[in-house]
């Protein structure tokens, strides 16, 4: 089909919206999709390799794919991410929307935004009551949609001398499978202060552990008893350490300010520059880092239910580096 009309009378051109057919890939399509996708993500893989990867990333597997057809080839794609929200305790089913995409040669025809459509639309029909996602790309094209921008903030601290360090704690790296009944709780009553997070049942936290396997795990103890006060997750980024997520006990007075000064201190012995997370919304965080907007990377929610009030959830949110998808 024509999708191109043209009126000599008023000498313009009009798009004429091309139906597409959404359909749910099983692995074959899954297999297009992830290639189709290449181009945008591949990064240095060859194309082959990296379809490979993302079949057997648990990443990857969990998600549901949606597919865009014309003519039977997939043009337009997402991966539909299950989650669960915590809103001020009480548990919303939502989607996570990621790796939207459009095959170069077929963009700006209104592909994205009718697959984009029917997903949110078999979303509301499944009782889903949020979608949430991390844009990329300006945000003003997942505002047709309802989505709306979450408060998104980076922070970051310069490293450039030594950091005097508290002498009741410890810091040191562990294996986190050793730790995890403890991380798990100290996350849940961390995080409990927070109006809305990702909430991590035992699924998540098993797909969770080995979503990433590569980050370097640290745990702050107290000196003369040994026992638990805090812990980090971390990776090393060009010359920036990454706190991907952090928590620490809640009764374990004066954790918080110690596990950031041995961050700045791990950070400057391995000869890095700065550190930096997205890190939420803490007493005292001022003293350590500086925030600022992100510019890229931010979340947007959009209610699918009407009983869903999305203003107080988009102010209260926060989300770590170690969930974004
Ligand atoms: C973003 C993308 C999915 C849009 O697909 P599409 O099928 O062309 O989208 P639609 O035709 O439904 O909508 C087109 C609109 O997308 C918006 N858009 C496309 N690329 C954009 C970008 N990089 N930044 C902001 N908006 C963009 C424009 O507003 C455009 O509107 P216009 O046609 O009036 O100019 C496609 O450009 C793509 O695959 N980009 C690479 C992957 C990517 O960045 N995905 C987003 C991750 S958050």
């Amino acid at each position: 089909m024509n999708e191109w009309l043209y009126f000599a009378s008023c000498q313009r051109a009009i798009h004429v919206r091309e139906k597409l057919r959404v359909v749910e890939a099983g692995e074959a399509l899954r297999r297009a999709i992830f290639r189709n996708v290449h181009e945008s993500w591949g990064g240095e893989l060859l194309v082959d390799e990296f379809v490979a990867r993302r079949l057997r990333s648990p990443h990857h597997s969990r998600a549901r794919w949606f597919a865009g057809l014309i003519a039977g080839e997939p043009v337009s794609s997402l991966g539909w991410f299950p989650l669960k929200l915590s809103v001020c305790g009480r548990l919303l089913n939502a989607v996570g929307v990621g790796a939207v995409h459009t095959v170069p040669q077929w963009r700006g025809r209104g592909f994205a935004s009718q697959l984009l459509e029917h997903v949110l639309a078999q979303a509301r029909q499944e009782e889903i009551a949020v979608a949430l996602l991390f844009t990329e790309i300006d945000p003003a094209f997942y505002e047709r949609f309802g989505f709306r921008c979450c408060n998104a903030r980076v922070h970051t601290a310069v490293v450039n001398r030594p950091v005097k360090l508290p002498q009741q704690f410890l810091f040191e790296p562990i294996h986190p499978q050793r730790h995890l009944a403890w991380i798990k709780r100290v996350h849940e009553r961390f995080h409990s202060t927070l109006q809305l997070h990702i909430h991590r049942d035992s699924d998540y936290w098993h797909y969770w552990m080995q979503r990433w396997p590569v980050p370097k795990w640290f745990l702050l103890r107290h000196k003369a008893s040994g026992q638990r006060a805090g812990y980090a997750r971390l990776r090393a980024r060009e010359r920036t350490l990454l706190v991907e997520e952090y928590g620490v006990d809640p009764d374990a007075a004066a954790a918080e300010p110690a596990l950031f000064a041995h961050l700045a201190e791990l950070a400057r012995q391995a000869r890095c520059e700065a550190v930096s997370g997205w890190l939420p919304p803490r007493p005292g965080l001022e003293r350590w880092f500086h925030a600022e907007p992100r510019r890229s990377c931010i979340p947007m929610l959009a209610p699918l239910q009407t009983d869903i009030d999305a203003k107080p959830l988009r102010q209260s949110c926060h989300f770590w580096m170690s969930e974004y998808f």
